[in-house]
């Protein structure tokens, strides 16, 4: 009896290694779309390996429905909110992720629309119009502070890039959760690695009130749910922006939409929105000009996804054969 594989999402270019095995049995959604509950919990029955996405559930209904032999999920994505772990873990089911091949994804910048709107000629160079806050330091603002909501891998590639916007003050915080021991060798290691970059650990307080650019790179689930509120908002500066990479929980909407038409904070970016996918301009955060939001596409280059594909399929084949998984959470 081979064991059995279900890839909740073709694979694309990745396919073929999965495809081509002849020691296992490979079961596959057919469409392109997150694939429906219904399907997934039938014929996840009788899984060794399951490949997940972001949109799919891995609780202790998946589990039920999986039974007894499943052995490894493995989910294409860096972030794991998706996946209850208490209960992989009292189901003896191991959980690979896809860290590090995504860190260098480019971000796509934001692209206004006045050119594609023809309203451009309303819009021509003028000294003050169609400004806003720039991230390098200037001759007026010669003291440029980032901050850092988590500060993992994607964060210290972020600090890594703004190096050559001059930045010199670098703020971040610890998790909400690590232990007070391993926190403190791990803060000087930080703070002499980018000892240039002037890294400092603060609470969510300090930070709020010092950053001029605040960026959201938390895990999500339920510690870090709302952690950028009303509260943590109203500290932000007039003339700051945040931006969120990591999950839309970490961010609350409503908070952030308040805040934007408030003119409590200057701006936002977001990859990520709660409750996403939202359809329709309805959501009180498209609302907001000064609210760029991107459809979670963070890591969508064509060679981060093939290695997070791949990475995927390592971690669901060294999982089913009792073999090494490349990226284990533990
Ligand atoms: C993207 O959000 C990921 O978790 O990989
Ligand atoms: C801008 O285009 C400038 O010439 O200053």
């Amino acid at each position: 009896n081979k064991p059995k594989v279900v890839v909740c999402r073709h694979l694309g270019p990745a396919m073929p290694q999965l495809e081509r095995r002849t020691d296992i049995d490979l079961v596959c959604w057919p469409e392109d779309r997150f694939c429906d509950r219904a399907w997934l919990l039938h014929n996840v029955k009788g899984a060794t390996g399951v490949i997940v996405l972001l949109g799919d559930a891995v609780n202790e209904e998946f589990m039920a429905a999986a039974g007894q032999q499943l052995k490894v999920v493995s989910t294409m994505s860096v972030g794991y909110e998706h996946i209850d772990l208490q209960a992989t873990a009292r189901h003896g089911v191991r959980v690979g992720y896809t860290p590090d091949v995504l860190t260098e994804a480019g971000k796509p910048s934001d692209v206004l629309a006045i050119t594609s709107q023809l309203c451009w000629g309303n819009l021509a160079w003028s000294p003050f119009k169609l400004c806003g806050p720039q991230l390098s330091t200037t001759l007026s603002s010669p003291k440029r502070t980032v901050g850092f909501l988590g500060f993992g891998r994607i964060a210290q590639a972020t600090l890594a890039r703004l190096v050559g916007f001059g930045i010199t003050h670098a703020l971040y915080t610890g998790s909400p959760s690590s232990n007070a021991q391993s926190v403190s060798a791990r803060d000087a290691e930080l703070q002499t690695r980018y000892r240039l970059q002037g890294l400092e650990r603060v609470d969510a307080d300090r930070l709020a009130q010092e950053s001029d650019v605040v960026f959201v790179l938390t895990p999500g689930g339920k510690e870090t749910y709302h952690l950028v509120g009303e509260a943590f908002l109203r500290k932000m500066k007039p003339l700051s922006i945040l931006v969120n990479t990591s999950r839309g929980s970490v961010v609350d909407s409503d908070a952030l939409a308040k805040a934007l038409h408030e003119k409590w904070i200057w701006g936002a970016g977001l990859d990520v929105v709660e409750g996403e996918p939202f359809i329709g301009g309805d959501h009180p955060l498209v609302k907001e000009p000064r609210c760029v939001i991107l459809p979670h596409v963070g890591s969508a280059t064509t060679e981060t996804r093939l290695d997070m594909a791949t990475r995927a399929i390592d971690n669901v084949i060294g999982g089913i054969f009792g073999g090494e998984m490349p990226s284990e959470l533990k």
